[in-house]
């Protein structure tokens, strides 16, 4: 090293020893860390990330609810889980596409149609009419439905004639068209609701997705190639089947007797699809429950066979279930979850709980109401992303809206605990002592508390980075916690703006409004990460 290095190697690093079974522990120097403070201050929403110009295109494809019938808990988690790896990789320097592969296909729709025409209130009119005034229509068509299988248990003619309904449908019967063509619509009156709500959105065809009716018209190609590459095989009863070598998975059905094709037809579709609009090379996602573990298996390797994808370019997310605790949720409507219900709970409970902690707060009712939303919603979401997601998750909202714990509000509320710091500063004109005013770095001098605040925000870097690699949000959230009780440690220990008096008072001051900013800057881009919002006050 040039003395020149040398020196600054000393001012970086101030201890290097070899510990037991082989490692070599460096200790960064407190001139270190205050640089780094000053990076988080200067890049602001931009610390911690990538910026490369050989980004990786990569498809996320998350949420994917079914038209006609209720968006599920397990689709509120892939459309949680999904937003939050696709920020990650973006963060990260990926070029990202956000999907929605939507069930608005299937022959359920024939047994749908045959339902609205004379089930439920009798004709298509007044089931129109009924339908178009409720304040959520996909209630309704579920009515339908279970309708419907209740009627056909006794009488299989009504199947038959869901299927002739179908295959109209397929032949672009207008009736048909028209009508499935409306259960899209209503299912979007509530779909749009709840993404609006959780503040998500998806990139791909304006914003709706590529949903499985859109690769309709795509599956003779996939179906053609199949045989060509002598990969269809007669089933016993007719139907075509893909068998795998050497039986190491079942085989999977591409065509069912009757030759209509199925969900596993279309995902092929899709994912031709994907290759020739994004190139061979693009990566793709596909956040889906765990349920479906053996299908995207199936999925994956006839993919390969085909020559499309190499194996490393896709990837299932499976995440566990959701369990309640005991006590259930009172939102319970027969079999039926509603997520409007459990959303709308998540709202009214953070209220509950702020106004328990804030008697005597002094904001408007229109604030209020937006910051029982950021929480409510905050906490769902955090309760979904604190742990790996492969677990089952649990449903108890006393833990989700615990102030004290491992919960949303309780990062959100040291957010703003921050921020309420920091006004202070600002109003007691302590602003000028502001850290724009360059602290000496080599001056300061780190207490422990600091010290450990400081480390860690040095580590987010690492942290991004890893949560990429591992498609794994639950690392961004334990950085955050992490981070947050870190400076409530130092926070309960330190004031921060009544400094002792001292000759340094005026740096020490500086500095540990330098530190708290810095902390809510990365509290702020960790939590948007999550896609969580971070509130000012609270
Ligand atoms: N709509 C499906 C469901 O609700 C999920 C779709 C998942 N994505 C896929 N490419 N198959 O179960």
């Amino acid at each position: 090293l040039t003395s020149e290095e040398n020196s600054g190697v000393r001012k970086n690093i101030t201890k290097i020893e070899v510990a037991d079974p082989g490692f070599v522990n460096f200790t960064v120097s407190d001139y270190f860390l205050c640089t780094n403070l000053d990076l988080v201050l200067s890049e602001k929403g931009s610390y911690g990330k990538v910026l490369s110009d050989t980004r990786r295109k990569t498809v996320v494809e998350y949420s994917s609810p079914n038209i006609a019938k209720p968006f599920t808990i397990g689709h509120l988690r892939s459309t949680v889980i999904g937003d939050a790896v696709a920020n990650i990789l973006e963060f990260n320097g990926y070029q990202v596409f956000r999907d929605n592969h939507l069930g608005d296909w299937g022959t359920q729709f024939g047994k749908l149609i045959v339902a609205l025409r004379k089930l439920g209130q009798g004709s298509l009119e007044n089931n129109l009419a009924k339908i178009n005034l409720a304040e959520n229509p996909v209630k309704e068509l579920v009515a339908l439905y279970i309708e419907f299988h209740k009627l056909a248990d006794s009488d299989p003619s009504l199947e038959d004639e869901g299927r002739e309904w179908f295959t109209r449908l397929e032949k672009g019967d207008e009736q048909a068209r028209e009508l499935w063509q409306k259960c899209i619509e209503w299912s979007w009156v509530e779909f749009s609701r709840i993404y609006e709500q959780l503040g998500v959105k998806f990139t791909e065809n304006e914003g709706k997705g590529y949903g499985e009716s859109y690769f309709e018209d795509k599956m003779g190609e996939v179906l053609e190639e199949l045989k060509a590459k002598n990969l269809l095989v007669d089933g016993k009863d007719g139907a075509q089947l893909v068998f795998f070598e050497g039986n190491k998975l079942p085989p999977l059905m591409i065509l069912k007797k009757d030759g209509s094709t199925l969900y596993a037809t279309r995902d092929l579709a899709t994912d031709k699809f994907r290759l020739e609009k994004y190139g061979s090379d693009i990566w793709v996602i596909n956040e889906v429950g765990a349920e479906q573990e053996l299908y995207f298996r199936q999925l994956y390797e006839l993919e390969r066979m085909l020559g499309w994808y190499k194996s490393d370019q896709r990837v299932h997310i499976k995440h566990g279930h959701f369990r309640f605790k005991e006590g259930k949720m009172s939102t319970r409507k027969g079999n039926v979850i509603w997520l409007e219900d459990v959303l709308d709970e998540a709202i009214k409970k953070a209220r509950q709980v702020m106004e328990e902690v804030d008697k005597g707060s002094e904001l408007t009712e229109d604030e209020k109401q937006s910051l029982s939303e950021v929480v409510g919603i905050g906490a769902l979401k955090w309760n979904d992303l604190k742990g790996s997601t492969q677990r089952e998750i649990l449903f108890d909202w006393n833990e989700m809206l615990n102030m004290q714990g491992n919960s949303g509000p309780y990062v959100q509320y040291t957010y703003a605990r921050a921020k309420s710091v920091l006004v202070k500063a600002e109003v007691s004109r302590l602003s000028e002592l502001q850290y724009s005013e360059k602290v000496d770095l080599m001056e300061i001098v780190l207490n422990e508390e600091e010290r450990a605040v400081l480390v860690w925000l040095w580590r987010f870097r690492t942290s991004v980075e890893r949560a990429a690699t591992e498609l794994a949000p639950h690392l961004i959230a334990g950085y955050i916690y992490e981070l947050a009780q870190r400076f409530n440690t130092f926070y309960n220990k330190h004031s921060i703006l009544k400094v002792e008096p001292s000759e340094r008072r005026a740096e020490v001051l500086r500095f540990r409004i330098a530190l708290t900013s810095g902390v809510a800057e990365v509290l702020k881009t960790g939590l948007g990460l999550l896609g969580i919002e971070a509130p000012e006050r609270m």
